[in-house]
């Protein structure tokens, strides 16, 4: 047991309360600390508070920048465009469609960008004497990019498994709609579509 001197000066036993730290403070020992001031844990708890109030204010906000800004960020986009995607020679007449990138200028609201990917479409030549028919790549769905399978002669949608036919039909999956088919154009050995994107999400087919 510990011991510690009394008021006489000689040793008696302590109280078990006193080796505990956590017993409250009395004023006394506060008035004695040489450096008045919030304890630390106050001061944590105050900084913790103050940061968590200030990251609720960004998460607030930002959405907000976002919802302004948005539009000016929106790329200008014509409504249809006839743009060059492939010679004729790249598209065999074999039934099977093939991936071609739409390559054209992509302009927001304060620059133009020259010579960029602005979308993809399937072309299929059916035979030497039929033109090709043209398929947009993006799944009316949410927009993301169809697949086309040679071995299933289908085309999936790797986000929530659509699947659509040769011919565009939905076979399965939450696919509004066909997939959107685009106006073709064969200017000599050159192949030429009307390109324009279509808001997803819908039964009809709406230009963005
Ligand atoms: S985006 Fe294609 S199925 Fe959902």
């Amino acid at each position: 047991m510990d011991h510690s001197l009394n008021k006489r000066g000689a040793y008696a036993p302590r109280s078990p309360k006193a080796d505990f730290p956590m017993a409250a403070p009395t004023p006394k020992s506060h008035a004695s600390s040489a450096t008045p001031g919030p304890p630390r844990r106050n001061v944590l708890a105050a900084l913790l508070a103050g940061g968590l109030g200030a990251l609720a204010g960004v998460l607030t906000v930002v959405p907000g920048i976002n919802v302004l800004v948005r539009p000016l960020l929106k790329e200008k986009q014509a409504a249809s465009k006839k743009i060059r995607v492939a010679l004729l020679a790249a598209i065999p007449p074999d039934g099977v469609a093939r991936s071609f990138p739409v390559i054209d200028e992509r302009v927001d609201q304060w620059s133009r960008y020259p010579g960029e990917k602005i979308g993809s479409v399937y072309l299929v030549r059916d035979s030497v004497e039929a033109p090709p028919r043209c398929f947009s790549a993006t799944c009316p769905h949410l927009g993301c990019a169809v697949e086309y399978k040679p071995q299933q002669g289908e085309f999936r949608c790797p986000c929530h498994t659509s699947a659509f036919a040769q011919d565009g039909r939905v076979l399965s999956g939450p696919s509004p709609r066909p997939l959107d088919t685009l106006e073709v154009e064969v200017r000599g050995d050159q192949v030429w579509v009307d390109y324009q994107k279509f808001r997803s999400v819908l039964a009809e087919k709406i230009p963005e």
